[in-house]
């Protein structure tokens, strides 16, 4: 298979951090390696988007990671109000319903054509890899997580999102019924020599990308290495053996 993109516009790395510093440092060590980074509600709530900006002018790619669930006029005034932020990807929950990933939708290309920016990806989160059957069922969905994220994301389809968030475990399910420009992102990658931290079902950077994940999510495995760029090169080699 030959990609269109170079093996390191995969990887997204976590800035899980209320710490600025250190996210401008790792950032910077890491230009050149990474597709982009990952800023999600940790950062956001401790450093607001004049911490965005930090990143942002250290020229990489974002994925705003806020994962927005509310009314369709209030989820339109956040996407709205995260383009001027100038992220590549943003997403919101799937659980919203049509409605508010089609106001999602209009608001991400709206705006970003009111500003002149190119419109971000707009992915939809499925349904929570922390969340299993019994929890599904307690709140009232008997069917099984992956009935449920196969369900959600046919409606981010249909609704005109870009793609979805989801478990390396559902790409086969989905990469089946859904179009293959469709995105998916995947967290919980761990290459083979990497410990597992929290993370239970995990998978490799190349089996990800072999299944069909067009994004991986990595944080640990490469900035708590003892060299985070020799890592990220690993890891970039995996990806390089499947791609190319
Ligand atoms: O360090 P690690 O590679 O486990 O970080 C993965 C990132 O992806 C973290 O930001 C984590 O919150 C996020 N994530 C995840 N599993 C999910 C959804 C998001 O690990 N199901």
């Amino acid at each position: 298979m030959i990609s269109v993109k170079s093996p390191h516009e995969y990887i997204f790395i976590s800035l899980d951090t209320p710490n600025l510093e250190w996210a401008i440092e790792i950032t910077k060590e890491l230009k050149g390696l990474i597709g982009g980074v990952k800023i999600g509600k940790e950062f956001f709530t401790a450093l607001g988007p004049v911490g965005v900006a930090r990143i942002k002018e250290l020229g990489v790619p974002m994925f705003i990671d806020l994962k927005f669930h509310d009314i369709p006029n209030t989820v339109a005034g956040a996407v709205r109000s995260a383009i001027h932020l100038a992220p590549a990807i943003l997403n919101v929950h799937a659980q919203g319903g049509r409605s508010m990933l089609m106001a999602a939708r209009d608001a991400a290309a709206e705006e970003s054509n009111k500003i002149g920016a190119s419109a971000p990806l707009v992915l939809g989160v499925t349904v929570l890899t922390s969340i299993d059957n019994q929890d599904l069922k307690e709140t009232g969905i008997n069917d099984t997580a992956l009935e449920q994220v196969k369900r959600l994301a046919i409606l981010c389809q249909e609704a005109g999102l870009d793609g979805v968030v989801c478990s390396a475990s559902e790409i086969d399910a989905l990469r089946i019924i859904c179009d293959r420009n469709f995105k998916l992102l995947t967290p919980g990658i761990r290459p083979i020599w990497a410990t597992k931290d929290d993370q239970k079902r995990i998978v490799t950077p190349g089996e990800a990308i072999k299944r069909g994940a067009d994004y991986l999510v990595i944080g640990r495995p490469i900035y708590d290495a003892n060299d985070p760029v020799s890592a990220a090169k690993r890891i970039i080699s995996e990806i390089d053996e499947v791609i190319n």
